[in-house]
């Protein structure tokens, strides 16, 4: 298979040690520590088992596989999946991103140099514009492209017929995809955040393919800290590897991981600086909640939307952060992670304290 990536120049390369979005060095192409096959990915099971049937059954048929929408929070490996997809199915991937394609002639360009049966991977594809999208549905469902050249009378229209490929599309919010634009997905898959031990399995993998020396226990503590993130786990893996050598022999135990994180910030259940300058936020100047969202973000100097795609997946995963109609509020775990008193506690502390003074 081979990969070609559009250049993009949108994306956030921020400074953050649990940011999920790409640094250029997660985003190498060629990145070793991307797995090749379905066998060799791991976690995702509903999605693996799901994609295998769809596979194997457009093998069979000798047909592409139907076009495949991949949503959910950042860094959970959707690139990843899309070349996995199309190392299956014996064809190349050709990578690029909603931002990424301005106008309706650049995604022309794309699918015209595609090859039957390709894999066009759209990241981000939520942030396509309304032209280049309207080229996109006859190009999904028809193989063809309609183009529309010239005005009055001298205006002309073309019916250009496309190979038949695969358009894989990710999003991060799968509700701000257009409803024609969903619609022409037959197959819509939903990444989740992985468990410790699946990320441990990541971590040790990628430790195996990058010669670094690690521990099981070594490899859970990054794990546990890594927010449900692979491409946080394997970035924290080489940061790791840096004060193991440093400040022992080189491997990754228990003891050099926590040391390691500990330097870089990240507490025991992943949270980072950001994360728990949200909670603090939401507990010390809104009582926990419940809050607005566009109110929270405004108070961390933050946009709604990365509070939603990038702090609160997590948050709520670990039971942190709930979502209810009125706003978000910080649960009772959140405030003793943080060292404080839950306001439940608090009260029955008081009470308990007028009873003893009684
Ligand atoms: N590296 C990053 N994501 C992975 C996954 N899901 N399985 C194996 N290795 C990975």
């Amino acid at each position: 298979m081979n990969y070609e990536v559009t250049e993009n120049s949108e994306y956030d390369f921020e400074n953050r040690m649990v940011a999920p979005e790409y640094t250029p060095e997660d985003a190498e192409v060629e990145n070793p520590l991307r797995p090749k096959r379905l066998n060799e990915y791991i976690g995702q099971d509903k999605v693996k088992e799901n994609l295998s049937v769809f596979i194997e059954a457009a093998r069979l048929r000798k047909e592409p596989l139907d076009h495949v929408l991949l949503y959910g929070p950042p860094g959970l490996g959707k690139t990843t999946l899309a070349g996995v997809i199309a190392n299956e199915m014996d064809v190349n991937v050709r990578i690029t991103s909603g931002p990424a394609i301005e106008k309706p002639g650049d995604l022309a360009a794309l699918l015209t140099n595609l090859n039957e049966g390709d894999v066009l991977f759209i990241d981000e594809i939520h942030r396509l514009s309304r032209s280049v999208e309207e080229i996109l549905y006859p190009a999904m469902e028809d193989f063809a492209l309609d183009i529309i050249t010239g005005k009055g009378q001298m205006a002309a229209s073309y019916h250009l017929p496309l190979p038949k490929f695969t358009l894989v599309g990710a999003t991060t919010r799968a509700g701000q995809l257009s409803a024609p634009l969903r619609d022409r997905f037959g197959v819509v898959l939903r990444l989740e955040l992985y468990t410790p031990q699946q990320l441990a399995e990541i971590v040790t993998r990628s430790a195996r393919i990058l010669q670094i020396p690690i521990e099981a226990d070594g490899a859970l503590e990054i794990a546990s800290r890594s927010r449900g993130t692979p491409r946080i786990a394997n970035r924290m893996l080489k940061r790791v590897r840096d004060f193991a050598q440093i400040i022992s022999d080189g491997v990754i135990t228990y003891q050099s991981a926590k040391i390691g994180l500990d330097r870089l910030e990240v507490d025991e259940v992943g949270l980072d600086a950001n994360d728990r300058r949200l909670l603090k936020t939401l507990i010390q100047y809104y009582n926990g909640g419940p809050v607005g969202i566009e109110t929270l973000a405004t108070a961390i100097g933050e946009e709604a939307v990365t509070l939603e795609d990038v702090y609160e997946p997590y948050l709520m995963q670990i039971g942190f952060l709930s979502r209810t109609p009125r706003g978000r509020c910080a649960t009772p775990a959140a405030y003793l992670h943080l060292g404080l008193t839950p306001p439940a506690l608090a009260e029955k502390e008081s009470m308990q304290q007028k009873i003893d003074g009684i």
